[in-house]
């Protein structure tokens, strides 16, 4: 139920993607499956997930591939998790390590229930390549021994603790992607590098921003004695003042004089549809820094 009118469930289940249903009010919604990065943001959540804007440009630091190891701290709501089950593949391992019984068992279950329902609409089924270690990191060193890394991705208040335990597994070369909101974490991160002298070069710390933009067809209204153009989006709400052009969140109005000169300059016609074009009011936020650690082989060793 919307203000677009009611729609059954039952009218949608056992549809196909990609065909518009008809609600209560004669609207037409259209119909598809979520997508991961969809999927993730609106399943149940413990703790904060890594945004999937962010994780794209983890995925791309740690430059893994179809078959690789990769080890995470920790699994947290397993947001990150999803996604490098999907970069590594059915060939490839996720070891996933969380301290909290109750952050593992949602990791696991937002893992299965997606796994579920790709199962739905796909063929081939979504890999099981993910194991979901409950432990602590610091505690984890005899069971670093066994593996080796291809690359490592920490997400967790404290991530100084584990690269002493992580890094004699990750290969040299490797790289680890760690994950932090704020700038002075990334500090005292590379702070304890250097007192530590652990063998991690910082070769760039990153934050991704993506800048909405707004196009959409314009919409002539009459307002008052004036005839003004806008948005389709927030028509309800009432111009404050006439022939000026106005900003009510993505709403633009344009001035009768403006939408003449437009649209039949020199007596000739450009467009049936006024367009209107801006970065949208509505922004994303400040999500994290990203920081990018190089594993080197010291010289003496
Ligand atoms: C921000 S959440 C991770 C979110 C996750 N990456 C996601 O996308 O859903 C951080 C997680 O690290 C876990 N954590 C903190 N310290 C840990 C440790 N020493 N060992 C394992 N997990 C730890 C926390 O319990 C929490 O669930």
């Amino acid at each position: 139920s919307s203000s677009a009118g009611i729609l059954p469930h039952h009218d949608i289940i056992g549809q196909l993607p990609g065909q518009f249903l008809p609600t209560s009010t004669g609207a037409r919604l259209l119909l598809r499956r979520p997508s991961l990065d969809e999927y993730v943001l609106l399943m149940p959540r413990g703790p904060t997930i890594a945004y999937p804007k962010d994780i794209s440009a983890i995925l791309m630091m740690m430059d893994i591939h179809p078959g690789d190891t990769v080890l995470e701290i920790g699994s947290g709501s397993g947001a990150m998790s999803l996604f490098l089950s999907r970069a590594v593949g059915p060939k490839g391992r996720v070891i996933s390590y969380e301290i909290r019984d109750d952050h593992h068992n949602l990791a696991k279950k937002n893992y299965r229930h997606w796994r579920a329902a790709w199962e739905i609409g796909h063929m081939e089924e979504w890999p099981d390549n993910v194991d979901f270690v409950l432990k602590d990191i610091s505690t984890a060193a005899a069971d670093m021994k066994s593996v080796t890394l291809d690359a490592i991705v920490l997400d967790m208040l404290h991530p100084q603790i584990a690269l002493p335990v992580v890094h004699p597994s990750l290969k040299q070369g490797g790289v680890c992607a760690v994950y932090l909101a704020n700038i002075t974490q990334v500090i005292g991160l590379l702070d304890r590098i250097q007192t530590f002298k652990l063998p991690f070069l910082c070769e760039r710390i990153i934050e991704v921003t993506h800048r909405n933009w707004l196009v959409v067809p314009a919409k002539i209204k009459n307002c008052k004695s004036s005839q003004m153009v806008e948005t389709q989006e927030n028509i309800e709400e009432a111009p404050q003042k006439e022939y000026e052009e106005i900003h009510i969140q993505d709403q633009v109005v344009l001035k009768e004089d403006e939408f003449n000169e437009s649209f039949s300059g020199d007596g000739e016609t450009f467009s049936s549809v006024p367009y209107v074009a801006r970065p949208s009011c509505w922004q994303e936020a400040h999500s994290a820094f990203l920081t990018k650690l190089r594993k080197f082989r010291p010289l003496h060793s």
